[in-house]
């Protein structure tokens, strides 16, 4: 099903066809009152997002998935959001008795050994905790860019998510990576410094490295892994 009653994916897509991307954040606040969230990894694209939302006081719910293996930088750039707009980006962490079991049966570097291994880590730091904090809601904003990986060129800007029950939009889906360091530079978003040292997608730091110009987007993540592999589960349908 395709639906959250009285929205079907078809009507929802034309209420935000042709309106800018604050008329569409706005419109689907308008629409699904306090059940519009949010998630940011903190990287340049989800800061584009939270300052279209923060800038211009949508009232959408923004958290981050603390994984606890994040590098220093992005939580540099979580306090100075928080400052820059006077806000506080909301915080899921993992849950402790599941952290504890995985580091002391398999050690904190069990992601390198076999793929089931990693994702049994990205299970536990990223998509349990997504699942609680997408209990209840009905929109999902993401930072999705067509442009990241051949999967997601397959992706429109408006889905229906059928594991979570809610609908996902991509408000960036259509841009370059040239726009969104347009938009970051034009409007003085904060941003993590890593960007500026050849990282491009930036996840935990275990597995995140930076790439080498001409390479993949997402050539710097999981990259001791198959291509067809490098997904870590949030963005599944
Ligand atoms: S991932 O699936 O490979 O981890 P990616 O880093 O490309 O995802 O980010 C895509 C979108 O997933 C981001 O724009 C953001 O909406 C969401 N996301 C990724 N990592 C996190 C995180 N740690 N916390 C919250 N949202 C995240
Ligand atoms: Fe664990 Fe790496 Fe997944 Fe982060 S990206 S949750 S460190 S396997």
């Amino acid at each position: 099903m395709t639906t959250e009653e009285p929205h079907t994916l078809e009507s929802l897509a034309g209420q935000l066809r042709g309106l800018s991307n604050i008329d569409a954040l706005r419109t689907l606040a308008e629409l699904f009152p306090g059940e519009v969230i949010f998630s940011t990894s903190l990287g340049y694209e989800d800061q584009i997002i939270t300052d279209l939302i923060l800038a211009n006081d949508i009232p959408i719910k923004i958290f981050t998935l603390d994984t606890g293996r994040m590098f220093s930088e992005t939580y540099s750039v979580w306090k100075k959001t928080n400052d820059r707009y006077d806000t506080k980006i909301v915080a899921y962490f993992p849950k402790q008795e599941m952290v504890e079991s995985l580091m002391t049966g398999k050690g904190p570097y069990s992601m390198y050994d076999s793929v089931e291994n990693r994702k049994e880590c990205c299970f536990i730091r990223k998509i349990e905790p997504l699942n609680r904090a997408l209990a209840g809601n009905k929109v999902w904003i993401t930072g999705i860019r067509a442009e990241q990986s051949p999967n997601r060129q397959t992706m429109t800007q408006l889905e229906w998510d059928d594991a979570h029950h809610l609908f996902k939009f991509h408000p960036l889906m259509d841009w370059s990576f040239d726009d969104v360091k347009q938009y970051v530079s034009e409007n003085n978003v904060p941003y993590n410094p890593l960007h500026d040292r050849g990282f491009v997608s930036i996840g935990c730091q275990p597995c995140t490295r930076a790439i080498q110009p001409g390479e993949d987007f997402r050539a710097g993540r999981w990259w001791w892994e198959d291509n067809s592999k490098k997904e870590c589960g949030l963005h599944v349908k």
